[in-house]
């Protein structure tokens, strides 16, 4: 069983001078327990990639061809609301500079616990035990971003699997 399935990705930004192909034809597909790493040149379309799967184009970016499957249900035509109640669910990232996706005036527990309920029917009570669940536990949980640079990789993967 296929988890994920990309088949002729194509994403386009309408320019003044012409359309410009960020990516094009992307296929690829990756099974429940894989990891899948992709390699290229700065500019070679990774992130551009990503972004389309997990329905993040900026527009007047588009995905322009192709189709993205998820359990084998279409999710690249899917509206803004059912992709952001899908996102952190069922999909998620780790961005590349995972200091500047998390909020440096949040402790890191309240952005766990904000994830959490965002995408789960929980009490701030529930949310908080499902939080501190994930290790992110003791004093940790009560910093700052900003006060615990060297493991903030951790705790961003933390934020997109806690749901
Ligand atoms: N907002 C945008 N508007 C137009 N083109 C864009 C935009 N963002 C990215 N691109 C283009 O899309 C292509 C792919 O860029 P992308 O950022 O995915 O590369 P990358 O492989 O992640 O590079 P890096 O290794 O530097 O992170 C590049 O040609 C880039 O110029
Ligand atoms: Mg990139």
């Amino acid at each position: 069983m296929t988890l994920l399935e990309v088949e002729n990705l194509t994403v386009e930004f309408p320019t003044r001078r012409g359309t410009l192909t960020a990516i094009e034809d992307v296929c690829l597909e990756v099974a429940p327990g894989e990891i899948l790493g992709m390699v290229g040149e700065s500019g070679a379309g990774k992130s551009m990639t990503g972004a389309a799967i997990i329905g993040l184009i900026e527009p007047p970016g588009r995905i322009a061809r192709g189709e993205i499957r998820l359990n084998g249900k279409r999710i690249d035509n899917l509206d803004r609301e059912s992709m952001r109640r899908m996102r952190g669910r069922q999909i998620g990232a780790i961005f590349q500079d995972p200091l500047t996706s998390l909020n440096p005036v949040l402790t890191v527990g309240e952005q766990l616990i904000e994830t959490i309920q965002t995408h789960l029917k929980m009490t701030r009570h529930e949310a908080r035990e499902r939080a501190r669940s994930t290790g992110c536990a003791g004093s940790a949980f009560l910093r700052l971003k900003s006060a615990w640079i060297p493991i903030r990789t951790n705790i961003q993967g933390a934020c997109a699997s806690v749901s």
